[in-house]
């Protein structure tokens, strides 16, 4: 079997949150091969979104590895190390715990991963997004594996017509639910339609019985009790025989949904799929950013990336993610741009509320009407 799993953490932002160093990458990138040629990875590949570093790995230890965490996380504190001797911004941001133990659940980098065995020709893509928050993925992952009018395999290819299963993680009381698709998409939508709690962490094909994809479920907020940024989150997607074709997995991102996250993680902004080259949020520390990198996997080799959002055919989502930041932007400090106020909770603004709390009076008494 094959692991394929992406572990990413903001550990450092050049410039401000925008983008990250070339030497982070490339003290990563070192890192991997290292690994590779001492033979705890098959392959990896570094990579990165906005401010965040993503290590995109293959090995045979099965997600939640003690050993592929750990040396995660060892090399999120050298590209941590690069930060501070750049003087980057956000040096370590993610990085919120002082000791690594077991696994890296709860202590800050995000990971998504799968496992499966190797098909003859086995297509995967990697989506890394910045500037917002996991349930991002929902609305495309729903259009994926469960809409007949994006993805033309659920009516015309046998393997697909019994449909998909959407694992889904209820983030806030920490359990999950099982939703199998279509027979069930109502509930599921029930859900999923609230992208800031209830989170969609894998998909998994009814009829092959294989895993089909996996997201990045962590809430850091909800980790470490206080604002941090938005997770940022990554998705693992495989494609073609069987489950759905390249074209039907990146079909949902022409069409720029809004998502939470932006400035300072407070505002609704919409997904704008970019090139490499372009994954750098800067209009109003966004409009948040989706980048999409294609591999073919080979023996447990990284054949790729192709860089899948760098095409025209996404140029109209890009100049309608435009035109919806300038109609958004226009809203200032209002709702529905900002954030609604419970989504609010785990900023600073909370502590700005609580020093006004004083000066707030009751309603003067109304006087009751005559007859009543
Ligand atoms: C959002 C994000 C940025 C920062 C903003 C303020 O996820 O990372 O929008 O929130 O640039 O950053 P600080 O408070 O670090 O100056
Ligand atoms: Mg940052
Ligand atoms: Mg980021």
């Amino acid at each position: 079997m094959t692991t394929f799993s992406i572990i990413k953490a903001d550990t450092g932002g050049f410039v401000g949150h925008s983008a990250v160093h070339p030497e982070m990458l490339s003290t990563a990138q070192d890192r991997l091969r290292d690994a590779v040629g001492g033979g705890l990875l098959l392959d990896g590949h570094a990579a990165s979104c906005g401010d965040d570093v993503s290590l995109i790995m293959t090995h045979e230890h099965g997600p939640d590895s003690t050993a592929v965490h750990e040396f995660a996380w060892d090399v999120f504190h050298q590209t941590t190390a690069v930060a501070k001797r750049l003087g980057l911004y956000g040096a370590g941001q993610d990085l919120l715990s002082d000791a690594f133990s077991g696994n890296l659940r709860g202590m800050g980098p995000g990971y998504a991963e799968l496992e499966f065995t190797e098909r003859p020709s086995e297509p995967v893509i990697c989506f890394l997004a910045d500037k917002t928050e996991p349930g991002a993925w929902n609305l495309p992952l729903y259009k994926i594996f469960a809409d007949p009018f994006n993805t033309a395999g659920l009516v015309i290819d046998s393997k697909m017509h019994s449909g998909f299963s959407f694992e889904v993680y209820d983030l806030y009381e920490e359990k999950r639910i099982v939703f199998d698709c279509p027979e069930q998409i109502y509930d599921l939508l029930m859900y999923i339609g609230a992208p800031a709690r209830y989170v969609v962490h894998r998909v998994d094909s009814r009829s092959l019985t294989e895993q089909a994809a996996a997201t990045s479920t962590q809430r850091l907020s909800l980790i470490a009790g206080k604002y941090v940024g938005k997770d940022d989150p990554v998705m693992i997607v495989r494609c073609q025989s069987g489950l759905p074709a390249v074209g039907e997995v990146l079909e949902p991102f022409a069409f720029p949904h809004s998502v939470a996250g932006c400035m300072r993680g407070s505002h609704h902004a919409p997904i704008m799929p970019v090139s490499q080259a372009q994954a750098h949020p800067a209009r109003f520390d966004g409009p948040p950013r989706v980048v999409a990198l294609g591999f073919q996997v080979r023996d447990g080799k990284l054949v790729g990336p192709r860089d899948l959002f760098d095409d025209p055919s996404f140029d109209g989502a890009r100049r309608q993610a435009g035109e919806i930041m300038d109609y958004l932007r226009r809203h200032g400090p209002f709702e529905p741009h900002r954030l609604a106020l419970e989504d609010l909770e785990y900023t600073t603004m909370h502590a700005l509320e609580e020093r006004l709390t004083d000066r707030w009076q009751p309603l003067p008494a109304q006087p009751v009407p005559a007859g009543l």
